[in-house]
């Protein structure tokens, strides 16, 4: 008899460009391998039971960001959860608030592009031109430290899918809007000022919307200190609009 546990993934599978595709939870049962995560429970039900099972992966290693899912209730990156961590059940379903491309996998690319290029989620550079022949001004350690913490995000999704502002309000920017702001904001190579960041996040839809229900920081898999980023921009914003 084997050693390994028996589990069973309860997957959504619904297809919503089929008319006569219901949703519903199927089941597939497999034996536990050490070490296994869910993203490698998912391949091996692919592989040897059901090769129509949709859903995202590209690096496995927790830096796309694409393989986001609700496990058990609560929004994860199924290549860096473990199965033993959970029961013998575990259900899978697609992270809400974004598109739904079949079964497990949701389009958060198409969302994240409109977010980036709604907030201008770039560099504004102050010289208009990059002088190559220049040095680049030293920034301060710190203060570098601070931005690569920031950069650190894999725009996966999960604090949007946990966020009840965001899921009243189709349109709030999220956490992950935030914080791209913030990171910007802290930047002194950005010729932005709170002005500008003001017009793109200052009302209901940006900071001000954000009614710290505090999921988004419990749920990110980057640890991205969120809540305190959020209290940092609502200052800045408040004093920019007063
Ligand atoms: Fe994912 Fe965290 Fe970035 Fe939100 S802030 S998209 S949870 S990495
Ligand atoms: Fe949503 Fe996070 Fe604010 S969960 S309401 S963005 S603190
Ligand atoms: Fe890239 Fe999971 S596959 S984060």
């Amino acid at each position: 008899m084997s050693e390994h546990r028996r589990i069973r993934i309860h997957a959504l599978r619904h297809n919503p460009r089929d008319p006569a595709s219901e949703p519903r939870l199927q089941t597939y049962e497999l034996e536990e391998q050490p070490g296994m995560t869910l993203f490698l429970a998912l391949s091996e039900i692919r592989e040897r039971q059901d090769p129509s099972l949709a859903f995202d992966f590209v690096c496995r290693a927790g830096i796309c960001g694409s393989c986001a899912m609700i496990v058990n209730g609560r929004p994860r990156l199924a290549c860096r959860t473990l199965t033993r961590d959970f029961p013998e059940d575990v259900t899978l379903l697609p992270l809400p608030g974004f598109e739904l491309i079949a079964d497990l996998s949701v389009d958060t690319g198409k969302w994240m592009r409109a977010l980036s290029e709604r907030l201008a989620a770039w560099l504004h550079a102050r010289q208009a031109e990059v002088d190559l022949s220049r040095i680049e001004e030293p920034m301060d350690p710190d203060l570098a430290d601070r931005i690569y913490e920031l950069d650190r995000c894999v725009e996966c999704g999960c604090c949007v899918a946990a966020c009840g502002t965001a899921r009243m309000r189709a349109d709030f920017v999220g956490a992950v809007g935030l914080n791209k702001i913030a990171r910007f904001s802290l930047d002194p190579r950005d010729r932005r000022g709170d002005g500008d960041y003001y017009e793109l996040v200052g009302d209901d839809l940006g900071v001000f919307g954000c009614m710290t229900l505090l999921g988004c920081q419990d749920v990110c898999p980057k640890e991205l200190p969120l809540q305190t980023q959020i209290a940092y921009l609502r200052r800045r914003m408040a004093r920019a609009g007063a």
